[in-house]
């Protein structure tokens, strides 16, 4: 977990490649059911672009159905999920484990700066930033060539209210899994998230080896 631009889907790239496991992004979902103009898509793509969370129920259902998957009976990494407390109670209730929760934590400036520069792979969800992470071939994706885009929910005003929403329906999660991880097997870490890509991999990893 992390405020949007924390560098969430950027770690799990990392994380997923080292365990074998399936990158469970709950925008990246969500992105893909608005591009195909499925029902679900057709209800988020308003929500998503004012930067407001799409309803619990459409989310608790969509990752579900996800996690049934025979590519997630070994695991999976979820990346922006479970961001509100009756998600996370929904995972609980489900009896769905989560082995470690990590949290990077980046300050709102941080968030701007890399947001303002992050350039997508739309079909392949890879990220990149014009400075901090640049393609080889500057505006193309590295394995396919193709042209990267920017988020439409990447705009100025709309970051200034993912960051409102993060801090006040997702960061309560904190508490909640620092609890649980008081009374159950769960893992609770917080990395600093301010230093390069490498760094906080590493940071990452010495948490998750730790276990
Ligand atoms: P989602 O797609 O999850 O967006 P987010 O949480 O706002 O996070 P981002 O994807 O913007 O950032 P990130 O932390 O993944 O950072 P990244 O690695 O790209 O959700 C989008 C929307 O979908 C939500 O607003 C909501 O509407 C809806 N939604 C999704 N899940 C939901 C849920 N569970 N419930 C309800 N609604 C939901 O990195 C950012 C940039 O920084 C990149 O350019 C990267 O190259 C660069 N970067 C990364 N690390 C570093 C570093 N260490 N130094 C410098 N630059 C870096
Ligand atoms: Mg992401």
């Amino acid at each position: 977990m992390g405020p949007p631009g924390a560098g969430k889907g950027t770690q799990a790239a990392y994380i997923c490649g080292k365990f074998g496991i399936p990158q469970v992004s709950t925008g990246e979902m969500l992105r893909a059911a608005v591009a195909a103009r499925t029902p679900v898509g057709l209800r988020a793509r308003r929500v998503m672009d004012a930067g407001e969370l799409v309803a619990d129920d459409i989310i608790v259902d969509l990752v579900k159905e996800r996690i049934r998957q025979p590519d997630c009976r070994n695991g999976f990494l979820f990346d922006g999920f479970p961001r509100t407390l009756p998600q996370a109670q929904a995972v609980v209730d489900a009896r769905i484990t989560i082995d470690h929760v990590v949290e990077i934590r980046v300050s709102d400036a941080g968030v701007v700066e890399r947001i303002s520069g992050r350039r997508v792979h739309e079909t392949s969800g890879r990220i990149y930033h014009v400075t901090f992470n640049p393609p080889t071939v500057e505006g193309l994706d590295d394995e396919t060539g193709e042209q990267l885009v920017q988020r439409d929910d990447d705009r100025e005003e709309t970051v200034r209210e993912r960051l409102r929403v993060y801090h006040t329906e997702t960061h309560p999660l904190v508490s909640f899994y620092e609890r649980l991880s008081d009374t159950t097997n769960l893992r609770f870490s917080a990395v600093d998230g301010s230093g390069s890509v490498e760094q906080i991999s590493e940071a990452i990893s010495a948490v998750l080896n730790a276990r």
